[in-house]
């Protein structure tokens, strides 16, 4: 069976390039239905409209609350039924409103190891931690969305990796989302074999 994802960004869409990709070769067994940004200037749009995926800007109305924009979005998304719903790169805290039409269904990609540096620019942040001597590791998770906690829920996947000596910003960065690449594909293809769709 061929699964069908939504993904949410709000930037680059490289980790939505590869999921596409992926669902392209056959690793995934998987379809991405609609990409959504709440940034209509994202570049992940335009890389869903070159994949031939519907590509959606859904940005805040004026005067909308974050619930009414929440339960929009929701009804929005729901129309393209997903099994899953991943957040790469969505950098826009979602209320129940949300999440609770998506129950087990909502995943989230963050740059840094379960519990560290929630929220934005967790890769500098961590960086910068190292620097100070308080950390010789950071990493990446993938996780489940039960609710409002920020970057927080039940680990599907995460992975470590080590400062290396003397290592720019640049260059673990650049680690760090080859691992990202790699393990957002890798749980979504245990979750999907694990036949929970
Ligand atoms: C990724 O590093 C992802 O982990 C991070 O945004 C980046 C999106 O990159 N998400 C968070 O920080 C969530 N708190 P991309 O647009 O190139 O996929």
């Amino acid at each position: 069976m061929t699964a069908r994802l939504v993904v949410l960004l709000s930037g680059n869409g490289s980790n939505l390039q590869a999921i596409l990709d992926a669902c392209a070769d056959g690793t995934l067994p998987a379809r991405v239905a609609a990409v959504f940004s709440n940034k209509p200037e994202a570049f992940g749009l335009e890389r869903a409209r070159r994949a031939g995926v519907q590509a959606v800007a859904f940005p805040k109305q004026e005067g909308e609350s974050r619930q009414e924009y929440d339960r929009r979005l929701a009804e929005a998304v729901a129309a393209y039924a997903p099994d899953y719903v991943i957040l790469a790169g969505w950098m826009r805290l979602l209320t129940m409103a949300f999440l609770g039409r998506f129950p087990q269904r909502v995943i989230n990609l963050h740059p840094a190891l379960p519990g560290a540096f929630p929220g934005t620019h967790a890769i500098e942040r961590a960086y910068a931690a190292w620097q100070r001597g308080e950390i010789d590791r950071s990493g990446v998770m993938v996780h489940l969305v039960p609710d409002e906690g920020v970057d927080a829920g039940p680990v599907l996947g995460m992975e470590q990796i080590r400062f290396r000596p003397g290592e720019t910003l640049e260059a673990f960065e650049a680690r760090v989302h080859a691992v990202e690449h790699r393990l957002l594909v890798a749980t979504i293809q245990t979750l999907l074999f694990s036949g929970e769709t």
